[in-house]
């Protein structure tokens, strides 16, 4: 019996998207560091290493997809935690799992993040491309958490490119939604910080179509690249935002 893990499960995003599946008559195993049917820690080797192997003991004929949103905002205090998490917590498990998702042709779906194009920094980003530990740590100490979260988002979207070829000729297809803001405890946490909460009022504002995103749009969205009805669509990175990537960016597609 195949199924679905889904990461981040406990909150937020990753709820939304186990709780959508599960309405689709589908089998769910979600994976958080608390409150999850698999407790892991992905901001470290050894908890990568152990969600793997019970994902895959979970699994033993092979997964249908894999959905990764466990992620750390920007403004955590622990900023080391950015790219452990959102970079390398959802690689490791990608190339964990990719023999157990080749076995049922599955299907993956990274959640990048739509602040992924903005300007952060190039050597940080190429580091956590090239899976290169040792050079990012070292280029970390001069990014704000702003710039590592969304270089972690843009080396996840990146990463994802560079591999979707190879993937699909082993039968699985890997996306990434690049959500705009959506109202979570995530985003709480930025709403409410002194710095950063007037100015993403204001940013709020400018959405064209007028609203924050909610944990549902986007587990439309990860059910649709999912789905067969996404069959054909490999190596794709859907802005899921509201419009407001397209006002950002319009001649960059
Ligand atoms: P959230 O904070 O509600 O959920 C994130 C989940 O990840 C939590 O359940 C948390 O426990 C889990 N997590 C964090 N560190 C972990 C670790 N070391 N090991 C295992 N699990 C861990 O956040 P939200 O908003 O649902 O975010 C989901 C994903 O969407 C994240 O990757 C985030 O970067 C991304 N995203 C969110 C946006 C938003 O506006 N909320 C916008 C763009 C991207």
């Amino acid at each position: 019996m195949g199924g679905y893990v889904v990461t981040g499960s406990a909150s937020g995003i990753g709820a939304a998207v186990c709780e959508r599946l599960v309405s689709d008559g589908e089998r769910v195993v979600g994976l958080d560091r608390q409150d999850a049917d698999i407790v892991a820690d992905l901001s470290t080797e050894s908890g990568r290493r152990g969600a793997v192997s019970q994902i895959l003991s979970a699994f033993p004929d092979g997964l249908d997809g894999l959905v990764c949103c466990a992620g750390i905002g920007g403004t955590s205090p622990r900023v080391e935690l950015i790219p452990e998490v959102n970079f390398f917590g959802s690689v490791a498990l990608v190339e964990g799992l990719a023999d157990a998702l080749a076995q049922r042709h599955g299907a993956v779906v990274l959640v990048s993040s739509n602040s992924a194009p903005q300007p952060s920094d190039d050597a940080y980003i190429e580091a956590l491309i090239a899976g290169d530990h040792a050079a990012m740590a070292a280029r970390l100490s001069a990014v704000s958490g702003h710039a590592a979260y969304s270089g972690s988002k843009q080396a996840l979207a990146r990463w994802m490119r560079h591999k979707a070829p190879d993937y699909a000729r082993r039968g699985v297809r890997l996306n990434a939604v690049a959500p705009g803001y959506t109202r979570t405890a995530m985003t709480a946490e930025t709403e409410n910080h002194p710095e950063y909460g007037p100015a993403i009022k204001e940013f709020l504002a400018s959405i064209p179509l007028g609203r924050a995103g909610e944990t549902k749009d986007m587990a439309n969205a990860i059910g649709f690249l999912l789905s067969g009805e996404a069959a054909f669509v490999s190596g794709s990175l859907l802005y899921v935002d509201g419009g407001h990537d397209a006002m950002f960016r319009p001649d960059s597609i």
